[in-house]
């Protein structure tokens, strides 16, 4: 199949990408880079654009003769929605409707899209199932939601077939530590932890620790991206005309930002300065999913079904690329894959 990824230079985009070429897809990269590496993905499927740029995006899934769409460009960190919504808004929302548009004009009638546990909001009953009522409490999961109604409803009328893939935390790199997780601006727990540990940072701060979880500290999923991308690849070929799909996507393990230092440190070998903070806004106490939908209706197999085995393949990636994919030790063969 031809793809188009939006965002696909991104952290999971680019994950995603490298699966479905191993797998024989043709798949092409779509992405601005605000926040994304054009290293990540090989040059010749990278196209540098704007989702807010419908005739880029036509041009797009015309030249390549796209048939589904995987739409992971987004904003996504918490603190910086509460601070700056706007951003959010535009990007999350009307950035999707540029890309379903286009699909439109351009006869492309399958998305798969990148949401998230933060569409859920605060709840005390764990696991997540799919039909726990969704009620963001941030600007990001707001709008994440916003995207998600605008996809239904596109696909109900417009005869498009869509699967909304609420992602808990993605975690993890290539096994091959040749990819990994590389943000200018880092918010997520893993990468800022082994950032600690390759010198790149002076310690990790860890925001509460009277969270009402068995060690203070909030809990989460952690889901592997060889893992995510898997899921892309079962869902994209469920997708039927006129069709919803909506699967939670994690390991159905919940585990502490202590117990993912520890994973860390078990894995390096060594301790990782640390200090509590206060907490942030917006951070629910517990976050676990039920990935048993898709499991059961799609065969979903999880590979990495604990936090040494993602928090392994991380280090690998830290410890060849401490800086990131400006450390260039990418081998030519796989830039051509
Ligand atoms: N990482 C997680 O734990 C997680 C959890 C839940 C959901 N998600 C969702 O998964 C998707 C990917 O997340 P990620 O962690 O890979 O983030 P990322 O920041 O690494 O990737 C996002 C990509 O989108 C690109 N992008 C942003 N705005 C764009 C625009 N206007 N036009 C074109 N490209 C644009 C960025 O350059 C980047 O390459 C996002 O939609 C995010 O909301 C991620």
């Amino acid at each position: 199949m031809n793809l188009l990824l939006t965002g696909g230079a991104g952290y999971v985009g680019s994950a995603c990408l490298r699966w479905l070429l191993q797998r024989g897809h043709n798949a092409i990269a779509y992405d601005n880079l605000s926040t994304g590496n054009a290293q990540a993905v090989p040059a010749h499927r990278l196209i540098q654009g704007d989702i807010a740029d419908g005739d880029a995006l036509r041009k797009a899934m015309r030249d390549h003769e796209i048939d589904a769409v995987m739409h992971f460009a987004a904003l996504a960190s918490v603190p910086d929605s509460i601070d700056d919504p706007e951003s959010y808004y535009r990007v999350n929302i009307e950035g999707t409707k540029c890309v379903l548009d286009a699909m439109r004009d351009t006869n492309v009638s399958r998305i798969v899209f990148s949401s998230t546990a933060a569409t859920y909001g605060f709840h005390t009953e764990m696991p997540l199932t799919e039909d726990t009522p969704q009620t963001p409490q941030v600007p990001y999961g707001s709008t994440k939601l916003a995207a998600e109604w605008l996809i239904k409803d596109y696909a109900r009328a417009y005869g498009m077939g869509c699967a909304l893939l609420r992602y808990f935390n993605a975690a993890g790199a290539d096994a091959d530590g040749l990819h990994g997780e590389c943000r200018s601006h880092e918010s997520h727990l893993i990468p800022l932890t082994l950032a600690v540990a390759v010198g790149r940072r002076e310690k990790l701060l860890i925001y509460g620790n009277d969270y009402d979880t068995r060690d203070g500290t909030c809990v989460r999923d952690y889901v592997h991206v060889a893992d995510l991308a898997q899921a892309h690849e079962l869902a994209m070929h469920k997708l039927d005309p006129g069709t919803t799909l909506a699967y939670n996507l994690g390991c159905g393990e919940g585990t502490t930002v202590l117990e993912v230092l520890r994973a860390c440190e078990a894995v390096v070998g060594r301790p990782i300065a640390h200090e509590f903070v206060d907490r942030r806004p917006g951070d629910p106490d517990v976050l676990v999913a039920s990935p048993d939908t898709i499991m059961k209706e799609l065969n979903w197999t999880p590979q990495f079904v604990s936090i040494n085995s993602i928090v392994e393949t991380a280090w690998r990636w830290h410890q060849s690329h401490p800086d990131g994919y400006s450390t260039s030790t990418i081998p030519a063969e796989a830039e051509n894959r």
